[in-house]
């Protein structure tokens, strides 16, 4: 017998604890980072317990045992947590996702941080756009937090439209959000904005096959594939912004690692400047504040 089968979930009447504690053989067996992590995330949402509940009920039998094994095989075959779950916490709000959309990073919260930093009166009647709103993390969160903006998400795909819209009804402010089916810029000819932001498709074509399994395999091409030099989204949104850009507004560009050097060469061609750069808590960065060149 293998390690990886000796290892396997198979017990049909396990206490939380015995559960856990053989899923995340399990997991570690199967390669994943954050076994007992990611073993206690599933057991939690599957059994409907906090945290709390999860110690004072450890010794009790599961109530959910298959639900909880097929989720732990589902993720030591490479599925991630959130994509089991179908959902991500960002920011200060939880985001349906799909097989459509990112499953929204972390380190892009430091845009919304840009923004906030950028515009402190939360009461500023922002108009706001995210070109490619994916889940609409971005855009959704800003829009919470500016109780009178209004935003507009343009995504090349629809389904990822869709999930958006569901987001902006669970956060309540899908009466200042509108979703637009586009290619970057189409369709919105003489439109300008106080805030443009963007986390666009930035990895190279050759990095992808070597990314992580959770990445390469569950977060759509769509969001991934940045060209051959992964700045060609770069290139399309640095090509107009400036006609979208309001006066005083500002655009916000995310960056993948060491990108943005590159980024930043393309701004004067596109007769904006670079005035904020954001590291994310890795150091990294993550983000791009630019204005008009006047
Ligand atoms: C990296 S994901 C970002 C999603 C979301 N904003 C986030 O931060 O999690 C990039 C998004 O751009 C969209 N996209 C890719 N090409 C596009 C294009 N030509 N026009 C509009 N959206 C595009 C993808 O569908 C995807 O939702």
């Amino acid at each position: 017998m293998t390690a990886t089968a000796k290892a396997k979930t198979t017990a049909p009447a396990h206490t939380i604890r015995a559960a856990l504690r053989d899923a995340a053989a399990r997991l570690k067996a199967a390669g994943v980072a954050t076994p007992m992590l990611d073993a206690k995330l599933l057991l939690r949402a599957s059994e409907g317990l906090g945290a709390a509940a999860l110690i004072a009920e450890e010794e009790r039998l599961l109530k959910h045992s298959a639900r909880f094994l097929t989720w732990i095989e589902r993720r030591a075959a490479g599925e991630p947590v959130s994509r089991i779950l179908g959902s991500r916490g960002f920011w200060k709000h939880d985001f349906l996702i799909s097989p459509s959309v990112l499953d929204p990073r972390s380190d892009t919260e430091t845009l919304v941080e840009a923004v906030l930093a950028a515009f402190p009166d939360r009461s500023e009647p922002l108009l706001i756009l995210d070109l490619g709103v994916g889940s609409g993390c971005i855009l959704l969160s800003l829009l919470a937090e500016y109780v009178s903006a209004h935003g507009l998400g343009v995504d090349v795909s629809a389904d990822a439209l869709d999930i958006a819209a569901q987001n902006a009804a669970a956060l309540d402010v899908s009466d200042r959000y509108e979703g637009r089916e586009g290619d970057w810029w189409a369709g919105l000819e003489h439109d300008r904005f106080d805030v443009i932001v963007s986390n666009p498709p930035y990895i190279p074509q050759a990095e992808i096959a070597g990314l992580a399994r959770e990445v390469r395999d569950h977060d759509p091409a769509l969001a991934l594939d940045g060209g051959v030099d992964g700045l060609d989204a770069y290139r399309a949104i640095l090509a107009h912004a400036s006609e979208h850009v309001a006066p005083r507004g500002r655009l916000f560009l995310e960056l993948g690692h060491g990108q943005a050097a590159a980024v930043a060469a393309l701004a004067p061609a596109a007769r904006l400047q670079v005035v904020t750069q954001h590291r994310d808590l890795s150091g990294t960065v993550r983000c791009l504040g630019l204005a008009h060149a006047y």
